[in-house]
Protein backbone atom coordinates (compact mmCIF):
# COMPACT_ATOMS: atom_id res chain seq x y z
CA UNK A 1 0.00 0.00 0.00
CA UNK A 2 3.04 2.44 1.04
CA UNK A 3 3.97 4.46 -1.96
CA UNK A 4 6.72 5.85 -0.62
CA UNK A 5 9.69 5.03 -2.31
CA UNK A 6 12.98 5.60 -0.64
CA UNK A 7 15.91 7.44 -2.65
CA UNK A 8 19.47 8.95 -1.78
CA UNK A 9 18.61 11.67 0.00
CA UNK A 10 21.83 12.81 -1.99
CA UNK A 11 22.28 14.21 -5.44
CA UNK A 12 18.42 14.19 -5.90
CA UNK A 13 16.81 16.50 -7.66
CA UNK A 14 14.83 18.84 -5.27
CA UNK A 15 12.10 18.92 -7.52
CA UNK A 16 11.28 15.28 -7.50
CA UNK A 17 9.66 15.65 -4.13
CA UNK A 18 7.84 18.06 -2.55
CA UNK A 19 9.45 17.07 1.03
CA UNK A 20 12.11 14.42 1.93
CA UNK A 21 11.89 13.20 5.41
CA UNK A 22 14.40 10.80 5.87
CA UNK A 23 15.36 9.03 9.00
CA UNK A 24 14.54 11.64 10.83
CA UNK A 25 14.67 11.39 14.55
CA UNK A 26 14.07 14.38 17.60
CA UNK A 27 14.08 14.46 20.81
CA UNK A 28 13.73 17.14 23.85
CA UNK A 29 15.67 17.44 26.83
CA UNK A 30 13.33 16.76 29.84
CA UNK A 31 13.81 16.74 33.66
CA UNK A 32 13.92 12.25 33.36
CA UNK A 33 16.48 12.74 30.69
CA UNK A 34 16.41 12.50 26.78
CA UNK A 35 12.78 12.29 25.61
CA UNK A 36 12.61 10.82 22.27
CA UNK A 37 9.30 12.34 20.51
CA UNK A 38 10.37 11.16 16.96
CA UNK A 39 12.24 8.30 15.76
CA UNK A 40 13.71 7.39 12.46
CA UNK A 41 10.41 8.93 10.16
CA UNK A 42 10.85 8.18 6.91
CA UNK A 43 8.65 10.09 4.24
CA UNK A 44 8.05 11.69 1.07
CA UNK A 45 5.36 14.00 -0.21
CA UNK A 46 5.47 13.86 -3.93
CA UNK A 47 4.75 16.94 -5.92
CA UNK A 48 1.20 17.59 -5.97
CA UNK A 49 0.39 15.35 -3.78
CA UNK A 50 -1.67 15.87 -0.56
CA UNK A 51 -0.85 13.90 2.39
CA UNK A 52 -2.65 13.54 5.81
CA UNK A 53 -0.35 12.90 8.87
CA UNK A 54 -2.48 11.67 11.24
CA UNK A 55 -2.11 10.23 15.27
CA UNK A 56 -3.14 10.70 19.12
CA UNK A 57 -2.53 14.00 20.94
CA UNK A 58 1.06 14.41 21.77
CA UNK A 59 2.84 11.66 19.03
CA UNK A 60 4.95 14.57 17.76
CA UNK A 61 2.66 15.78 14.86
CA UNK A 62 3.27 19.33 15.15
CA UNK A 63 6.99 18.91 16.37
CA UNK A 64 7.37 16.84 12.89
CA UNK A 65 5.64 19.73 10.86
CA UNK A 66 7.61 22.12 12.53
CA UNK A 67 10.76 20.27 11.32
CA UNK A 68 9.56 20.23 7.81
CA UNK A 69 8.56 23.88 8.14
CA UNK A 70 12.54 24.71 9.37
CA UNK A 71 11.37 26.00 12.71
CA UNK A 72 13.30 23.51 14.76
CA UNK A 73 16.02 21.07 13.60
CA UNK A 74 16.00 17.44 14.05
CA UNK A 75 18.00 15.41 16.32
CA UNK A 76 18.94 13.40 13.74
CA UNK A 77 18.66 12.43 10.01
CA UNK A 78 17.77 14.99 7.22
CA UNK A 79 14.66 17.04 5.99
CA UNK A 80 14.46 18.71 2.22
CA UNK A 81 11.91 20.46 0.73
CA UNK A 82 11.02 22.24 -2.65
CA UNK A 83 11.33 25.96 -1.86
CA UNK A 84 10.37 27.55 1.08
CA UNK A 85 6.82 26.12 2.68
CA UNK A 86 3.73 28.02 3.67
CA UNK A 87 2.20 27.26 6.97
CA UNK A 88 -1.07 27.76 8.43
CA UNK A 89 -2.08 26.79 11.81
CA UNK A 90 -5.22 26.37 14.06
CA UNK A 91 -4.70 30.14 15.31
CA UNK A 92 -5.11 32.20 12.26
CA UNK A 93 -2.08 34.22 13.35
CA UNK A 94 -4.04 37.11 11.10
CA UNK A 95 -2.54 40.66 12.51
CA UNK A 96 -5.32 42.20 14.52
CA UNK A 97 -4.59 46.06 13.59
CA UNK A 98 -4.07 45.09 9.43
CA UNK A 99 -7.34 44.40 7.49
CA UNK A 100 -7.74 40.74 5.79
CA UNK A 101 -6.41 42.71 2.32
CA UNK A 102 -3.73 44.20 4.02
CA UNK A 103 -2.60 40.85 5.84
CA UNK A 104 -2.59 38.98 2.53
CA UNK A 105 -0.04 42.55 1.00
CA UNK A 106 2.18 41.93 3.74
CA UNK A 107 2.99 38.59 2.40
CA UNK A 108 3.38 39.70 -0.97
CA UNK A 109 5.80 41.93 -0.13
CA UNK A 110 7.87 39.80 2.24
CA UNK A 111 8.05 37.96 -1.08
CA UNK A 112 9.09 41.00 -2.64
CA UNK A 113 6.32 41.59 -4.91
CA UNK A 114 6.19 45.12 -6.07
CA UNK A 115 4.02 47.60 -4.24
CA UNK A 116 2.14 48.39 -7.58
CA UNK A 117 1.16 44.30 -7.69
CA UNK A 118 0.28 43.60 -4.29
CA UNK A 119 -3.68 45.35 -4.12
CA UNK A 120 -4.59 43.42 -7.46
CA UNK A 121 -2.97 40.13 -5.97
CA UNK A 122 -4.45 40.32 -2.83
CA UNK A 123 -8.00 40.51 -4.31
CA UNK A 124 -7.70 37.97 -6.47
CA UNK A 125 -6.20 35.53 -3.65
CA UNK A 126 -8.99 36.61 -1.48
CA UNK A 127 -11.22 35.51 -4.56
CA UNK A 128 -9.69 32.40 -4.81
CA UNK A 129 -10.53 31.79 -0.74
CA UNK A 130 -14.69 33.24 -1.76
CA UNK A 131 -14.27 36.03 0.29
CA UNK A 132 -14.01 38.90 -2.79
CA UNK A 133 -15.04 42.25 -1.12
CA UNK A 134 -13.66 41.14 1.87
CA UNK A 135 -10.13 43.31 1.77
CA UNK A 136 -10.93 46.45 4.11
CA UNK A 137 -12.60 44.27 6.74
CA UNK A 138 -10.94 44.13 9.91
CA UNK A 139 -9.91 40.87 11.77
CA UNK A 140 -12.39 41.46 14.78
CA UNK A 141 -15.30 42.01 11.98
CA UNK A 142 -14.62 38.49 10.57
CA UNK A 143 -16.09 34.97 11.27
CA UNK A 144 -13.88 31.94 12.95
CA UNK A 145 -14.17 30.28 9.23
CA UNK A 146 -13.54 33.50 7.48
CA UNK A 147 -10.46 34.40 9.55
CA UNK A 148 -9.13 30.63 8.13
CA UNK A 149 -10.36 31.95 4.55
CA UNK A 150 -7.82 34.99 4.84
CA UNK A 151 -5.12 33.01 6.77
CA UNK A 152 -5.40 30.47 3.86
CA UNK A 153 -4.85 33.28 1.48
CA UNK A 154 -2.09 34.78 2.79
CA UNK A 155 -0.68 31.34 2.82
CA UNK A 156 -1.03 31.32 -0.52
CA UNK A 157 0.48 34.39 -1.00
CA UNK A 158 3.83 32.96 -0.20
CA UNK A 159 3.27 30.96 -3.63
CA UNK A 160 5.04 27.76 -2.21
CA UNK A 161 4.98 24.60 -3.38
CA UNK A 162 4.43 22.84 -0.04
CA UNK A 163 1.72 24.16 2.02
CA UNK A 164 2.06 22.77 5.95
CA UNK A 165 -1.03 22.55 7.82
CA UNK A 166 -1.67 22.14 11.64
CA UNK A 167 -5.18 21.04 12.48
CA UNK A 168 -6.35 24.80 10.41
CA UNK A 169 -10.07 23.93 11.33
CA UNK A 170 -10.07 21.90 14.19
CA UNK A 171 -11.39 25.22 16.25
CA UNK A 172 -14.40 25.81 13.45
CA UNK A 173 -18.01 24.49 14.21
CA UNK A 174 -18.77 20.94 11.53
CA UNK A 175 -20.42 22.88 8.84
CA UNK A 176 -17.88 25.55 8.19
CA UNK A 177 -15.19 23.24 8.74
CA UNK A 178 -17.11 20.96 6.10
CA UNK A 179 -17.06 23.86 3.55
CA UNK A 180 -13.54 24.63 4.02
CA UNK A 181 -12.88 21.09 3.17
CA UNK A 182 -14.42 22.04 0.05
CA UNK A 183 -12.46 24.96 -0.42
CA UNK A 184 -8.69 23.16 0.26
CA UNK A 185 -9.52 20.59 -1.82
CA UNK A 186 -10.81 22.98 -4.66
CA UNK A 187 -7.69 25.51 -4.62
CA UNK A 188 -5.14 22.30 -3.93
CA UNK A 189 -6.84 21.08 -7.23
CA UNK A 190 -6.36 24.40 -8.63
CA UNK A 191 -3.11 25.19 -7.89
CA UNK A 192 -1.57 22.17 -7.92
CA UNK A 193 -0.05 22.48 -4.43
CA UNK A 194 1.62 19.81 -2.49
CA UNK A 195 0.23 19.88 0.98
CA UNK A 196 1.26 18.04 4.33
CA UNK A 197 -1.79 18.46 6.56
CA UNK A 198 -1.93 17.28 10.14
CA UNK A 199 -5.24 16.13 12.17
CA UNK A 200 -6.03 14.09 14.75
CA UNK A 201 -9.30 13.72 13.19
CA UNK A 202 -9.95 10.41 10.84
CA UNK A 203 -13.10 11.16 8.79
CA UNK A 204 -10.98 14.74 8.22
CA UNK A 205 -7.70 13.15 6.80
CA UNK A 206 -9.92 10.36 4.73
CA UNK A 207 -11.70 13.49 3.16
CA UNK A 208 -8.94 15.60 1.68
CA UNK A 209 -6.34 13.39 1.31
CA UNK A 210 -4.31 11.19 -0.98
CA UNK A 211 -2.45 8.93 1.25
CA UNK A 212 -3.06 9.25 5.34
CA UNK A 213 0.03 8.16 7.37
CA UNK A 214 -0.51 7.21 10.89
CA UNK A 215 2.02 8.13 13.37
CA UNK A 216 2.43 6.07 16.37
CA UNK A 217 2.64 7.64 19.93
CA UNK A 218 5.69 7.65 22.01
CA UNK A 219 8.09 7.59 20.55
CA UNK A 220 6.30 8.88 17.19
CA UNK A 221 6.83 5.92 14.11
CA UNK A 222 4.99 5.60 10.72
CA UNK A 223 3.06 3.14 11.69
CA UNK A 224 0.96 2.43 8.98
CA UNK A 225 -0.32 4.94 5.60
CA UNK A 226 -3.19 3.88 3.11
CA UNK A 227 -3.66 5.34 -0.06
CA UNK A 228 -6.78 6.59 -0.35
CA UNK A 229 -8.58 5.94 -3.84
CA UNK A 230 -11.81 7.45 -3.41
CA UNK A 231 -12.67 10.06 -6.36
CA UNK A 232 -12.77 13.54 -5.53
CA UNK A 233 -14.70 15.51 -4.61
CA UNK A 234 -16.00 13.42 -1.67
CA UNK A 235 -18.31 14.06 0.87
CA UNK A 236 -17.49 13.33 5.06
CA UNK A 237 -20.28 11.48 5.31
CA UNK A 238 -19.37 9.01 1.70
CA UNK A 239 -20.11 5.63 2.76
CA UNK A 240 -16.63 4.79 1.14
CA UNK A 241 -14.73 7.53 3.50
CA UNK A 242 -16.70 6.24 6.60
CA UNK A 243 -15.16 2.68 5.75
CA UNK A 244 -12.09 3.55 5.15
CA UNK A 245 -12.22 5.66 8.50
CA UNK A 246 -13.22 2.87 10.64
CA UNK A 247 -10.38 0.63 9.66
CA UNK A 248 -8.06 3.35 10.04
CA UNK A 249 -9.79 4.20 13.45
CA UNK A 250 -9.41 0.65 14.81
CA UNK A 251 -5.19 0.96 14.03
CA UNK A 252 -5.66 4.06 16.09
CA UNK A 253 -7.60 2.86 19.04
CA UNK A 254 -4.87 0.51 18.97
CA UNK A 255 -1.85 2.86 19.10
CA UNK A 256 -3.89 4.77 21.99
CA UNK A 257 -4.56 1.64 24.04
CA UNK A 258 -0.94 0.48 23.45
CA UNK A 259 0.64 3.50 25.36
CA UNK A 260 -1.96 3.60 27.80
CA UNK A 261 -3.18 7.31 27.55
CA UNK A 262 -5.70 9.90 26.47
N1 LIG B 1 9.87 22.49 22.48
C1 LIG B 1 9.59 21.39 23.17
N2 LIG B 1 10.27 21.07 24.30
C2 LIG B 1 10.03 19.95 24.99
N3 LIG B 1 9.07 19.05 24.64
C3 LIG B 1 8.35 19.30 23.55
C4 LIG B 1 8.55 20.48 22.76
N4 LIG B 1 7.69 20.46 21.71
C5 LIG B 1 6.97 19.33 21.86
N5 LIG B 1 7.36 18.63 22.94
C6 LIG B 1 6.82 17.33 23.39
O1 LIG B 1 6.76 16.50 22.27
C7 LIG B 1 5.60 15.67 22.32
C8 LIG B 1 4.83 15.82 21.03
O2 LIG B 1 4.26 17.10 20.95
P1 LIG B 1 3.49 17.61 19.67
O3 LIG B 1 2.99 18.97 19.98
O4 LIG B 1 4.34 17.45 18.47
O5 LIG B 1 2.27 16.57 19.58
P2 LIG B 1 1.02 16.55 18.61
O6 LIG B 1 0.97 15.20 17.99
O7 LIG B 1 1.05 17.73 17.71
O8 LIG B 1 -0.21 16.69 19.63
P3 LIG B 1 -1.65 17.41 19.46
O9 LIG B 1 -2.49 16.48 18.61
O10 LIG B 1 -2.17 17.48 20.86
O11 LIG B 1 -1.44 18.75 18.84
C9 LIG B 1 4.83 16.08 23.56
O12 LIG B 1 5.13 15.17 24.59
C10 LIG B 1 5.37 17.45 23.87
O13 LIG B 1 5.33 17.70 25.26
MG1 LIG C 1 -0.16 19.42 17.47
Amino acid sequence: MATTVAKAAVGVDARDHAARITNVSKSFASPAGRHLVLDDITLDVAPGEFVTLLGASGCGKSTLLNLVAGLDQPTSGTISTDGRPALMFQEHALFPWLTAGKNIELALKLRGVPKAQRRTQAEELLELVRLTGAYRKRVHELSGGMRQRVAMARALAQDSRLLLMDEPFAALDAITRDVLHDELTRIWRETRLSVLFVTHNVREAVRLAQRVVLLSSRPGRVAREWVVDIEQPRRIEDADVAELSIEITEQLRGEIRRHGQH
